[in-house]
């Protein structure tokens, strides 16, 4: 099929390569004329792993270009994907004025029939507006199709070329088969539904994902309160398929450019047909105050954090990203200058991001975990990166001031911390200091 992409973001050009890696001619399309020129240079705006070899294998046989002359694209093409931003306004409804611009310029450009597809997320009933956007400009017959993506940043790849399921909203029954033989490579799993459906799929399984984390973030604090371990409490609950394992890992909350977005936009849908989702907003609170609990606990080890220095270990909003849209390390290391911390942050690839969204004289940029920790007070584990894994804890402890750690992600076993120098937190287990895990019972050490 020849495909014109819209908009070169994560879903756009993630879709648009893997589009092309499975046989079809796709034509990636972006208003930014450095970004078109960065792609054909074959460079990525984006960290995403195995996108790299897989954008200039397409190139190079041909099945991928870019361009930013929407014109041609849409003339050229069978299907237009839409896959621009739906960024959130200030009431947590998402903008839909980029996506309405595209819609124009399609109709603008028409020259015959055409499939639209919309993969950007967008509330129920926008696709409609699609409709009426492009029939104003055009008499040229055309179909909307709304094909929410699921895909997850670090994995992009992997979730575009094997998904769990497609969802797909027509309503027109003549683009089923097009779509299922675009599509039939990918999953069995192909849902064919309503387009008003096909909207809604998307935000309540980012709802329901995101309130398994704040679900679980929950339980953890309160086994923090009862001597219960969180890990073993959601291994027991995730054996229960009904449950399932996945998405049950306590930590510092969610974040990034979907959950956080999603979560506001759903409960705005909600309030705009007068139904207060009352579950979600309670989820989005949890979301927001889980973080700052390694405030708390940096407190309840140090005292005061005037004057401390402040070891900080992973920026991006979860590891194999350089994306820190929403992450929460902003809120942290906001809140660690503001109470007069000096901060030593740390990420593999994320920190030329992150200091454009906060940079301060506090805080010093370094370039490697035990550079961030160099005589430090305590080091926070905020992303859990794999090389943080692998740290000897005995070494570590040897270059700080004194050995306190915060994991926000529960990145370290019971015998590392047993046999370190650290006092070690983390989130929803027992003090590990004091816990044999074998015998599985508390011994007091301290
Ligand atoms: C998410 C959805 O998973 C994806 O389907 C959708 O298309 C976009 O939004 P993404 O934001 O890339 O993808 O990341 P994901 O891996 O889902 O993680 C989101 C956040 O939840 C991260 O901050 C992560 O640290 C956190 N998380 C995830 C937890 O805290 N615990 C978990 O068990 C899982």
């Amino acid at each position: 099929m020849k495909i014109a992409v819209i908009g070169t973001g994560y879903v756009g050009l993630v879709s648009g390569v893997c589009f092309s890696e499975i046989g079809n001619h796709v034509v990636c399309v972006d208003n930014d004329p450095s970004k078109v020129e960065m792609l054909r240079n074959g460079e990525i705006p984006i960290y995403e792993p195995g996108l790299q070899e897989l954008l200039n294998n397409n190139v190079y046989r041909g099945k991928l270009s870019f361009t930013t002359d929407i014109g041609q694209a849409v003339r050229d093409s069978e299907l237009i994907i839409i896959a621009v931003g739906t960024p959130s306004m200030p009431n947590g409804e998402a903008n839909l004025s980029y996506i309405e611009q595209v819609a124009i310029e399609i109709g603008t450009v028409m020259d015959g029939y055409k499939i639209v597809v919309t993969k950007s997320t967008v509330p129920v009933g926008t696709n409609y507006k699609v409709k009426q956007w492009i029939s104003e400009l055009t008499d040229h017959p055309f179909d909307i199709v709304s094909i929410p993506e699921f895909l997850r940043e670090g994995t992009a790849v992997k979730d575009t070329l094997f998904p769990d399921r497609v969802v797909i909203g027509i309503d027109n029954p003549r683009v089923r088969e097009p779509l299922i033989e675009l599509h039939k490579s990918l999953t069995d799993h192909i849902v064919i539904t309503d387009i008003r459906s096909s909207e809604m799929i998307k935000y309540a399984s980012n709802a329901f994902l995101a309130t398994k984390i704040s679900f679980i973030n929950e339980i953890a604090n309160i086994c923090e309160k009862v001597g219960a371990d969180v890990t073993k409490v959601a291994e027991g609950m995730g054996y229960d398929k009904r449950i399932g394992n996945t998405f049950l890992q306590a930590g510092i909350g969610y974040g990034g450019s979907c959950f956080p977005k999603d979560t506001e936009a759903l409960i705005q849908i909600a309030g705009n047909v007068d139904y207060e989702f009352k579950l979600l907003k309670s989820v989005v609170e949890v979301n927001k105050d889980q973080r700052f609990n390694v405030i708390h606990k940096l407190e309840d080890a140090l005292g005061t954090l005037n004057g401390r220095r402040i070891g900080v270990w992973g920026l991006a909003f979860k590891p194999n990203t350089d994306d820190v849209r929403d992450a929460p390390a902003i809120d942290i290391i906001n809140t660690l200058i503001q109470k007069g911390a000096l901060v030593q942050a740390y990420d593999p690839i994320a920190i030329d991001n992150f200091r454009l969204v906060l940079n301060a004289p506090e805080i010093e940029w370094s370039k490697s975990a035990m550079e961030a920790a160099g005589g430090c007070d305590a080091i926070c584990l905020l992303t859990e990166w794999s090389e943080f894994a692998e740290i000897n804890l005995t070494d570590l402890a040897s270059i700080m001031k004194q050995p306190v750690m915060i994991d926000g992600r529960n990145v370290y076993g019971p015998k590392e911390i047993e046999s370190s120098p650290f006092v070690y937190y983390s989130v929803g287990r027992p003090n590990l200091n004091t816990i044999d895990d074998d015998k599985h019972v508390t011994v007091v050490l301290h």
